[in-house]
């Protein structure tokens, strides 16, 4: 499908979701606010693909992080979505094929993966509808 919508309404603080569109997955995660903190915490200018939390999330809706769950690296599907999970060492994902750690912005932190994990085109139709692509 060129684009889905996906139902925000079951997904807790803390939990994130997989959900496929264009035949990848689509990682879907509502943030507590230590997880935004944490993302907002570290300059920018630190990082591997270095871009702002803020610039990764729709304003207002900064709790919800919405992300192709493809490693930028060779394209595995990174950890870090389903309870139980390694997250790696940053709290966000972590990507097993060869080691590369993403936050809780989905930004590439350590690892071989060159850039952040990707922030589709998508748009919220309702505060617990989103429209993805
Ligand atoms: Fe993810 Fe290599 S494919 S680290």
């Amino acid at each position: 499908l060129a684009t889905i919508e996906v139902d925000l309404a079951p997904i807790q603080p803390g939990q994130a979701i997989k959900a496929m569109w264009r035949g990848k997955p689509v990682f879907i995660r509502n943030r507590t606010q230590e997880e935004i903190d944490a993302a907002r915490a570290v300059p920018t200018a630190e990082l591997i693909d270095p871009q702002p939390d803020q610039a990764r999330v729709k304003e207002g809706k900064d709790n919800w992080l919405v992300l192709v769950g493809v490693c930028t690296h060779l394209g595995c599907i990174p950890l870090g979505t389903s309870s139980g999970e390694s997250k790696g060492d940053f709290g966000g994902w972590f990507c097993p094929c060869h080691g590369s750690h993403y936050d809780t912005s989905g930004r590439i932190r350590k690892g071989p993966a060159p850039l952040n994990l990707h922030v589709p085109e998508y748009a919220f139709l309702t505060d617990t509808r989103v429209k993805i692509g």
